[in-house]
């Protein structure tokens, strides 16, 4: 059976490519899912991509990958900061975990220092831009090969 890997996206992540730039680049989210499911395909695995602006909508997702999906990779932006549901609903999940930023909060305003999705993480990717999403793939097939 093909292992499926979950990319989710949160809010505003619909806006890339034309939201602040300097921070967050041009490269809109198409061009990051594309690069993700690149990635996954050359492991065999495959990537499925939701991206919503509202927190519910993504924890029904989480719920629905208990089923079948082996690992998730999450940008949740700035529910990242916010959201103890989102942490509870990937503490439910009992794939690996891999939290993504396109941007490096930790070097960014005090009230992105906290995240409650990073407790629930295997790992955070986070401050290379567009480069995390591969990484964060990379990190999702090793993590399932050591598991298998
Ligand atoms: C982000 C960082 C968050 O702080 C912010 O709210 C975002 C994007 C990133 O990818 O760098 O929306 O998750």
């Amino acid at each position: 059976m093909t292992s499926k890997v979950l990319l989710l996206s949160g809010p505003n992540l619909d806006l890339l490519g034309e939201r602040e730039p300097a921070i967050y680049g041009t490269a809109n989210l198409d061009d990051h899912v594309s690069t993700a499911r690149e990635v996954a395909q050359r492991h065999g695995l495959v990537l499925e991509h939701l991206q919503s602006n509202h927190e519910g909508v993504l924890i029904e997702a989480i719920h629905a990958a208990r089923e079948d999906v082996a690992a998730i990779v999450i940008n949740a932006g700035a529910l990242t900061h916010t959201s103890v549901a989102l942490h509870d609903a990937l503490a439910a999940f009992d794939g690996p975990v891999i939290e993504v930023h396109l941007s490096n909060p930790a070097a960014r305003e005090p009230f992105r220092h906290t995240s409650f999705i990073a407790p629930v993480a295997n790992g955070v990717v986070a401050g290379f831009g567009g480069l995390g999403y591969e990484l964060a793939i990379e990190a999702v097939a090793r993590l399932l090969e050591e598991d298998a």
